[in-house]
């Protein structure tokens, strides 16, 4: 295939590039930002205004083998029962600090597996949240469901607490893969999550699938992707499966020799893709499909999707406030990451203090790369106009910003007038684009490949 080898020849399918959830990334940050910026950054909030709050429950009753998320296994309840203890703790802390009259857009409780706690602790940390920061007007309230770890008591709890958003969990439907990546979860324990979510009135599901897995061919993952589809999911995730076994050592369980070759990936995502086109899904971003009435369809539509830790998002907050062990806040001053050993964590709480021990205090042309990766993530565009308007750039400024960009990757981009636009066949290529104007980009070990 022609484009398949101009791709090959821009080294798309060597390079390892971010997929830029935030700018700088977070291997990035460092220890000038610690609790106390962290505490002056909340203290500046504008009052009355709206800020999103995340929550990060880091246990999980099972460790899939290819999970890279920060969590770890328990099949107790009782250190997830005393870690949510904690966690209200942070909350309070987070409360007395807080400017009058904020409330929230957005409350997503992530992790590992929130729905590790059970109903009560579920009910008590929402009553806490609520009592610090309450629900502004449209705000939404998601979480994180494993359908292997859920039930109707739980259910019922999260519903009553206002859960109006819920993600699932799926990977892969098939068997065999399930098994090379440590994930068991039938077709039925799925709909049935589902059922029982829809029936609490959730108004927007999304579902994370997974391509590039072992052994994934176009064939199984079309049959997987069918299978969700006939679960009408408003949002899907479609994520490139990221080996990263130095980093999320779980991962040495997945023989490297089943992976699908970086040419087969792209070949496995444009499956994929094909159906959910078929069935009537948008584009979102470069990984993300939503059904025409869903936020995120509509924020893309529109040009106000952005860009958060969680992916994509229709919030338009000023603030994320990240709390539990490893979370990240953002704020209009920079970014601010907890540490992630839970016991550091709790510790530091329980004195009375945020256990901040990294993040990145914008400077320089921060703000400015940070619009200009978020606009080509998002909208495969980033408009002149714009830069000119919010940051005095010059014309000729953002001309020869583009330049460079436009030159090395030929007919996948286009610069005019406008701004820097990428075309369908270039989007493949939109993490390395946008890599490109990552004034920090020189150690990237770290990343997945970028496909
Ligand atoms: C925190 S996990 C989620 C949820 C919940 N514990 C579950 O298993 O259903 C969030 C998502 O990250 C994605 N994820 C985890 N490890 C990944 C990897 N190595 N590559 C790509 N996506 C990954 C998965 O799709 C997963 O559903
Ligand atoms: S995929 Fe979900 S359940 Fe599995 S280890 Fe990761 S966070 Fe835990």
């Amino acid at each position: 295939m022609e484009t398949e080898s101009q791709l090959a020849r821009l080294g798309l399918f060597d390079a390892r590039v971010p997929r830029y959830t935030s700018y700088p990334t977070a291997p990035q940050f460092s220890d000038a930002v610690g609790a106390g910026q962290f505490v002056d950054w909340i203290r500046a909030l504008t009052p009355g205004s709206q800020i999103s709050l995340y929550l990060h429950v880091p246990f999980c009753r099972r460790l899939c083998w290819f999970c890279a998320c920060r969590t770890q296994g328990t099949h107790s309840e009782d250190p997830v029962i005393a870690y949510v203890e904690t966690l209200k703790t942070e909350v309070r802390l987070l409360g007395s600090l807080l400017p009058p009259g904020v409330t929230l857009s957005r409350l997503h409780w992530g992790g590992g597996t929130p729905t590790m706690m059970p109903a009560g602790a579920m009910s008590e940390l929402a009553g806490t949240v609520f009592e610090v920061l309450p629900m502004g007007k449209d705000a939404e309230f998601s979480v994180e469901i494993d359908p292997n770890e859920i039930d109707e008591a739980r259910l019922d709890a999260l519903a009553a607490a206002g859960m109006n958003r819920a993600s699932i969990g799926v990977q892969d439907f098939d068997a065999e893969i399930q098994a090379i990546i440590g994930r068991d979860q039938t077709y039925e324990v799925t709909r049935d999550a589902v059922t029982m979510i829809r029936e609490r009135g959730v108004k927007s599901l999304n579902a994370d699938i997974l391509y590039g897995l072992p052994n994934q061919t176009r064939a199984r993952l079309s049959d997987s992707v069918q299978k969700l589809l006939s679960l009408s999911p408003d949002r899907v995730a479609l994520y490139g499966y990221a080996h990263v076994p130095w980093m999320a050592r779980r991962q040495q369980m997945i023989p490297s020799d089943t992976l699908p070759r970086p040419e087969e990936r792209l070949s496995l995502f444009d499956a994929a893709r094909r159906l959910f086109h078929w069935d009537g899904y948008e584009d979102i971003g470069i990984d993300h499909f939503a059904r025409p009435h869903d936020g995120l369809a509509v924020a893309a539509r529109t040009g106000m999707l952005r860009r958060n830790f969680q992916g994509y998002t229709d919030d338009t907050a000023a603030a994320l406030v990240g709390l539990g062990a490893s979370s990240i806040s953002r704020f209009p001053q920079g970014f601010a990451q907890m540490d992630s050993a839970t016991s550091s964590w709790t510790k530091a709480v329980r004195e009375g203090r945020f256990a901040i021990h990294r993040g990145h205090a914008f400077r320089g042309e921060d703000l400015l790369r940070a619009r200009i990766i978020e606009a080509l993530m998002c909208d495969f565009r980033v408009r002149t106009a714009e830069l000119v308007a919010d940051f005095g750039l010059s014309r000729p400024m953002a001309d020869a910003l583009f330049a460079p960009v436009a030159e090395a990757f030929g007919d996948f981009v286009v610069h005019d007038a406008e701004g820097l636009s990428i075309p369908m066949p270039g989007r493949p290529l939109t993490r390395m684009i946008a890599a490109r104007f990552d004034a920090y980009s020189m150690a990237r070990t770290g990343h997945s490949s970028a496909i």
